[in-house]
């Protein structure tokens, strides 16, 4: 657990305040759970490797890709799929408690020489251009103030022909009440996120970053239940975050985040783009 301190700034401050409370909370995973239905009856740890294998499904994955994990997060997700998939990743965050952490994971997973992390801004990819054959982020994006700018990056960093899987909070219509108005503006506010985006917002940020949509998927009502039981989970750990965070942001974990399930007009958004091909050459005449 990191020590009690004054909150700093930033993203990766943030993270590395609240990483343990959180992924106590979700299960191990540092984003919510696909549950099947009201009535299922899995684990938060379940349905967290659900919406994981749901996301590395979708990137057509083959032994020895190399695969970049967007907001690595505690490298659960990250160590899980590159098992799975037989893939190298290299996992980004901006904490660098979760790099050391997630590290300290691939070790105690046997998968040192295949996964690694580091401290790296997706806003500003160092990587070679055509990097990566493959990319994904779960629920990173959403902390940039324009998206546009992380799929500009991606195209770059992905081969030509090279997939991207991202998952994101959607605005499937205006927000109907000042009530959840004000908790999507706490929620922006407290987790430094960008705006949420209607589809065809999305879908142009996807597009004028340089790749093409694939697949846009909404999943909101299989996530949705996450949030009364991951809230639910964080006011049982108030203890614990009451050293971590402001009075605003335990606020909003503890008192607003178990809410989130009854705003139907935010809907989860599992998004698939691909740089596209380079163009063949004209064949001479
Ligand atoms: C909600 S957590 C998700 C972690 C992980 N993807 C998972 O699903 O368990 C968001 C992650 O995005 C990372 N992040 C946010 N902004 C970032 C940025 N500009 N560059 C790199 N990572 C960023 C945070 O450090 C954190 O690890």
């Amino acid at each position: 657990m990191p020590e009690a301190r004054e909150p700093e700034s930033g993203v990766g401050d943030l993270y590395d305040r609240v990483n343990d409370v959180l992924a106590e909370a979700m299960g191990g995973f540092l984003h919510g759970g696909y549950w099947r239905g009201p009535d299922d009856p899995s684990s938060v740890e379940e349905a967290g490797v659900r919406l994981t294998d749901f996301v590395s499904d979708r990137l057509r994955l083959a032994p020895g890709d190399r695969v970049l994990d967007v907001g690595s997060g505690n490298g659960r997700a990250t160590a899980h799929i590159a098992r799975r998939h037989g893939v190298s990743v290299t996992g980004i965050t901006l904490s660098p408690y979760q790099a050391r952490q997630a590290a300290e994971l691939a070790e105690a997973y046997g998968l040192a020489d295949s996964v690694d992390f580091q401290v790296h801004d997706m806003l500003d990819l160092s990587f070679p251009e055509g990097s990566f054959d493959a990319a994904y982020a779960i629920e990173t994006v959403c902390h940039a103030q324009d998206r546009t700018d992380v799929f500009s990056g991606l195209a770059r960093v992905l081969r030509p022909g090279g997939m991207v899987t991202v998952t994101d909070f959607l605005l499937v219509r205006p927000l109907e009440s000042e009530d959840h108005r004000s908790l999507v503006e706490d929620a922006m506010k407290n987790y430094q996120q960008g705006p949420m985006l209607t589809r065809s917002a999305y879908e142009e940020c996807v597009r004028a970053g340089g790749l093409e949509v694939v697949e846009f998927l909404d999943i909101g009502e299989f996530v949705r239940p996450s949030y009364r039981i991951v809230g639910g989970a964080l006011a049982r750990s108030e203890e614990a975050l009451r050293d971590l965070v402001t009075e605003e942001e335990f606020r909003y974990m503890v008192n607003d985040l178990g809410r989130f399930g009854d705003i139907t007009e935010l809907g989860y958004a599992v998004v698939t783009a691909r740089r596209p091909e380079a163009p063949t050459p004209k064949a001479r005449s």
